[in-house]
């Protein structure tokens, strides 16, 4: 009898001090963090007693102890949401991080802007960091940024309402080399939402969202045919259209400019799967997005959107391949030398703007700067413009802005001939 007593007494203490640990949790970070214990408050998870504590552990429970607080990844969601774990996992997403370190680029730029997350890493957070690259991290001094799951619905929050939102997607899917949210939020599609948010259609009226084409059914797995670099194997049948894409694929570096051999590089792009590298693969993604169109047009009005997108590429890859080809005559000649990090004697968009291949300032070249823009600015604006259905980002900003540069480096290259006598 006694012994009972006591081991009710203990079970007793040992809930009151659970209780209280995670009393203090709260009475504590309301003083030091009220907005965050606000949001939390807020959430399903407060509504379903997934404490503080759940998340970040009780090992730390002063002001002293502060790194015993243990900042959870994604496995700890996966505990409780396994199925958009596994979906996100498969997903393009979860290649945001490897894609970035795999630019010779990103190893050239200030830490702040990738391990610190104020740049490139802020929005390449997206994926899960193993172990091995988590240490690594940490021994550098980096300790936040271990979870991708709080990128749409926001911590403490995590709310499905916000991530529906498709302003969840804008932080990072905007500006200067994908600009989708400018291009979705300015078409019919896009203002047919805001119409409809604005009381000004019926809530029942037609308006896809970013969401709704790419993560149809709430699936956490998001790929596309094209892609972002707009390259595929195999090539395309037309035969013009393939060599162009054969010239984008050597300032890429993934074959070798001279050779035309498949170059390492190859191997990053499917290891990070840069590029869909297999008829199946394409046509899988093309047909999975076709059929959320198909929701809301005629098959016959969709085919020929998609077969037009197409054949408008082929054209933006001929003017691209040609300015290539111009910048790459400039170093046959000898007018342009290879320099610094490069490979080969030809221009490499992976350096991005630094055309001087981390060689010295001394030796920039801008007539590769015009060129990555015409890349990285406007090819991608021209062939995104397609499926995000915007027609000034389809002509002013992609295909017009495309010809210009093409005329400046016509006439950079004009320039720099004549200074060479060549
Ligand atoms: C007595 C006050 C107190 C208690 C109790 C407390 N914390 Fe804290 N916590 C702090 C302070 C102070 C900081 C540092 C705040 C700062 O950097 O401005 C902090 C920071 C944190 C951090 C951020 C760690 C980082 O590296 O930035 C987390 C996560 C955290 N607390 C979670 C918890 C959890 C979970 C509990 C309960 C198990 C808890 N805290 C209990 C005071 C407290
Ligand atoms: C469902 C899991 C979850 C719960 C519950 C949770 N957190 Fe967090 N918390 C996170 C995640 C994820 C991060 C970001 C980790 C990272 O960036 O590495 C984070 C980061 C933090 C940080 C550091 C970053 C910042 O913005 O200051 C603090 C402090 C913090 N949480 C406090 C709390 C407190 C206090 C509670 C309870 C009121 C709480 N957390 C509940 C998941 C959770
Ligand atoms: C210990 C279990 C547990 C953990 C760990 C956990 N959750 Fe949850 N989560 C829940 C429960 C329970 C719900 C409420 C489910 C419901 O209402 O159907 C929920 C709901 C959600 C929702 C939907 C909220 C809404 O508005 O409907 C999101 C998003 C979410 N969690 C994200 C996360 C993320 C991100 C993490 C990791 C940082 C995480 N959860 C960790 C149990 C957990
Ligand atoms: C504003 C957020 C943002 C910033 C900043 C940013 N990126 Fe990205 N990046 C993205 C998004 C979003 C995509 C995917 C775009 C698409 O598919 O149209 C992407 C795509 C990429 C890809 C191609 C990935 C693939 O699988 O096709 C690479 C590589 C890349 N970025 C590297 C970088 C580097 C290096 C930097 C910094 C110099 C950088 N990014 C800065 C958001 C960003
Ligand atoms: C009406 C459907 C639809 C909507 C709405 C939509 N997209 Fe897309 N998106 C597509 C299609 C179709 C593709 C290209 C498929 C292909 O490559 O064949 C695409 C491609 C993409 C790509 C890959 C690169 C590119 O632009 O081609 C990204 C990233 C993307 N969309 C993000 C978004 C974001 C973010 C939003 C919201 C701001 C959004 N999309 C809205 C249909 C849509
Ligand atoms: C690209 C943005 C994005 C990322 C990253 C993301 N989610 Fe979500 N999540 C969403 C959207 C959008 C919804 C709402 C889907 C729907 O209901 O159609 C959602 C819904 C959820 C829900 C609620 C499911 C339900 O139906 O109640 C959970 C749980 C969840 N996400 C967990 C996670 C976890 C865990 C991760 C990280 C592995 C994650 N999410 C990463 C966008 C995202
Ligand atoms: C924190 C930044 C961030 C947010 C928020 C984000 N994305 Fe992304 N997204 C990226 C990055 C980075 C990539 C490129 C991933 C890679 O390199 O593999 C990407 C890739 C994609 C792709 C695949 C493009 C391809 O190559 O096929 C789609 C589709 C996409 N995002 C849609 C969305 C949608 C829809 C949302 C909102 C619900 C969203 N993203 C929210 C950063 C983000
Ligand atoms: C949820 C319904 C819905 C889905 C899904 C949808 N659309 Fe639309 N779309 C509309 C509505 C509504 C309009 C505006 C009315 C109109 O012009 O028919 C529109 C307009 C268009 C237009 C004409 C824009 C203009 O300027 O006249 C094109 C092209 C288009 N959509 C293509 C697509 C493609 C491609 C997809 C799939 C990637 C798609 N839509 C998916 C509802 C949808």
């Amino acid at each position: 009898m006694k012994k009972w007593g006591l081991l009710v007494l203990l079970v007793f203490f040992s809930w009151l001090g659970m209780a209280s640990a995670e009393e203090n949790c709260i009475t504590c970070h309301k003083k030091i963090s009220p907005g965050q214990v606000q949001d939390w408050s807020v959430s399903k998870h407060a509504d379903n007693d997934i404490t503080c504590s759940v998340c970040h552990g009780s090992d730390h429970q002063s002001a002293k102890d502060v790194s015993k607080a243990k900042l959870p990844d994604e496995h700890v969601c996966a505990q409780c949401h396994e199925e958009q774990f596994n979906q996100f996992k498969r997903g393009k997403h979860n290649f945001g991080w490897a894609a970035m370190n795999a630019l010779p680029v990103t190893h050239l730029e200030p830490d702040q802007l990738m391990e610190g997350g104020k740049g490139c890493g802020g929005c390449h957070n997206m994926g899960i960091k193993s172990e091995e690259q988590k240490k690594e991290l940490h021994a550098r001094g980096y300790r936040y940024q271990n979870n991708s799951c709080d990128e749409c619905h926001t911590r403490h929050a995590f709310s499905k309402k916000e991530a529906l939102n498709p302003k969840a997607c804008q932080q990072c899917h905007m500006g200067y080399d994908h600009p989708q949210w400018e291009m979705w939020s300015s078409s019919k599609h896009g203002t047919r939402y805001f119409a409809k948010k604005a009381g000004d259609l019926p809530a029942e009226a037609a308006a896809p969202t970013c969401q709704d084409c790419h993560m149809p059914n709430g699936d956490h797995e998001n790929r596309t045919a094209w892609g972002f670099l707009a390259v595929r194997l195999p090539l395309p049948e037309d035969k013009e259209w393939a060599e162009a894409q054969v010239t984008i694929l050597k300032a890429l570096g993934v074959l070798d400019p001279i050779t035309g051999k498949p170059t390492p590089r190859l191997e990053i792009v499917k290891k990070a799967q840069l590029a869909r590298l297999t008829k199946e693969d394409f046509d899988r993604e093309r047909n999975r997005i076709k059929n959320v169109c198909y929701r809301c047009h005629s098959k016959d009005y969709i085919d020929f959107h998609f077969k037009q997108a197409d054949s408008y590429f082929k054209q933006i890859d001929m003017l691209m391949a040609k300015a290539i080809n111009i910048v790459a005559d400039l170093y046959k000649d000898g007018i342009l030398k290879k320099r610094g990090q490069q490979t080969y004697p030809y221009p490499d968009f992976l350096y991005f703007m630094r055309t001087d291949y981390g060689a010295g300032f001394d030796q920039l070249s801008y007539i590769e700067q015009v060129l990555f823009e015409m890349y990285l600015k406007h090819r991608m604006r021209a062939f995104q413009s397609f499926f995000h259905v915007n027609p000034d980002y389809a002509y002013w900003y992609g295909w017009a802005m495309m010809v210009k540069d093409l005329g400046e480096i016509e006439e950079l290259a004009k320039q720099m001939r004549a200074n060479h006598g060549k």
